[in-house]
């Protein structure tokens, strides 16, 4: 029997009320489908705004453009600059407005073409522009396709941190084309395996030993193997955005647990005055993770195999991301990331929701304050 290799997964991300439920297609070639799927879930959209930003719309922009264009519908091009310094609100009134001169209706559509910036700042126009119209989600970064584009958390930045504004908008469609991934700079790429990883450490020891074990044909950006990856950390995020969609989810229980690695990692990032990629980041905030879970006794050492934080340690090597964790931890850096940890927005009062591990596939919140994350993680003998 043969198999169509470019037949696409289609994932269903099934969230409370039926008119929000979506499907995620992932499959190579599917950018040239754009327009085919934008149509059968939109049949009577008229005008596109095709958001992008300025690398990856003169990449992919002219073939989303044309695989719209088939469909009759008017292509409103939007670009905004590269990098998080863009998901702000300027760009996001710039965006709306320009969406108003194009006189786009309640009909009509936003397509986010990019990596998790776009997303995010595309999703939170569409959720605002004439109280909300829909959005179709378009990839480009292994990070949004593993993680950002599916869940409904759209946003931007402000000057004092990220996300603060935003909302849940789910998208209608997940249009995820693995062979966009071929021009991905290196550094961004594990930036995403990071997050691929993440789901695995968190629902699925098979999922974190099967990205591990893919690493080398993942950086010969083979598609089909690039798309199963993709496929299963999108389920595995889908499902644990399903049970709580809105993360209202008691403690443990709801999509809190997708922080694993975030805490301590927004913390290195800060601190780092982002020179450390946000992935690059949350790799140092995973090997944090198994550490503490190590000394507060959730994770104990198998006599007969290495412990959590070696086992995250020589995955997260091979995934070629960072592991350094204690260049951080010295008496330079420690009070900076315990005043970082303070400002993170996850604080309640004093106390901070931390992700742990009990093993690679259980998560556990644990409620500490950030000394306390400082000092357990730098010795041993400060367990409280
Ligand atoms: N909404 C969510 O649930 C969620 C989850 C995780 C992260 N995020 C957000 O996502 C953002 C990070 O996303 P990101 O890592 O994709 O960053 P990004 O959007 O800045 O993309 C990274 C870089 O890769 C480039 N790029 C993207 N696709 C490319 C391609 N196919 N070829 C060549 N270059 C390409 C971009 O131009 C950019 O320079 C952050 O703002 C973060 O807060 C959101």
């Amino acid at each position: 029997m043969t198999t169509d290799k470019r037949k696409p997964i289609a994932l269903h991300v099934a969230v409370p009320t039926e008119d929000e439920s979506y499907p995620v297609l992932i499959g190579p070639g599917l950018l040239a489908r754009l327009g085919h799927e934008l149509r059968r879930s939109h049949p009577k959209a008229a005008r596109v705004a095709l958001v992008s930003d300025e690398n990856v719309m003169p990449l992919y922009g002219d073939a989303a453009r044309e695989s719209l264009e088939a469909e009759a519908l008017e292509v409103h091009s939007f670009t905004i600059p590269a990098g998080e310094a863009a998901k702000n609100l300027d760009q996001l009134v710039t965006l709306l407005e320009g969406m108003i001169a194009a006189r786009m209706g309640r009909r009509d559509v936003v397509v986010a073409l990019g990596g998790g910036v776009v997303g995010d700042l595309a999703g939170l126009a569409a959720a605002l522009f004439m109280r909300g119209i829909p959005l179709m989600q378009c990839p480009t970064s292994l990070l949004a396709q593993v993680d950002a584009s599916v869940g409904g958390k759209v946003a931007v930045d402000l000057p004092a941190g990220k996300n603060l504004i935003g909302s849940f908008h789910f998208p209608t469609v997940v249009i995820i084309d693995p062979e966009v991934l071929q021009t991905l700079p290196e550094r961004e790429f594990a930036c995403g395996l990071a997050e691929a990883l993440k789901h695995g450490a968190l629902f699925s020891p098979e999922h974190f030993q099967q990205v591990v074990a893919a690493a080398d044909d993942i950086y010969a950006r083979d598609a089909d193997v690039l798309g199963r990856i993709v496929a299963a950390s999108v389920a595995l995020k889908a499902a644990c955005v399903s049970r709580d969609p809105r993360e209202q989810g008691e403690a443990g229980k709801g999509r809190v647990v997708l922080n694993l690695g975030h805490t301590l990692g927004h913390a290195i990032e800060t601190v780092s005055g982002f020179s450390l990629k946000h992935g690059e980041a949350v790799s140092l905030g995973m090997i944090a993770a198994a550490r503490l879970s190590e000394r507060k006794k959730l994770a104990p050492k198998p006599e007969d195999g290495p412990g959590l934080e070696a086992q995250m340690r020589v995955a997260l090597a091979a995934l070629r991301l960072p592991t350094d964790l204690d260049a951080w931890l010295d008496d330079e850096h420690a009070s900076s990331l315990e005043a970082a940890l303070v400002n993170d927005k996850k604080r309640s009062f004093t106390s901070i929701s931390y992700i742990a591990l009990t093993r690679v596939g259980d998560p556990a919140v644990l409620s500490l304050t950030a000394q306390e994350i400082v000092a357990l993680l730098r010795d041993p003998a400060s367990d409280c």
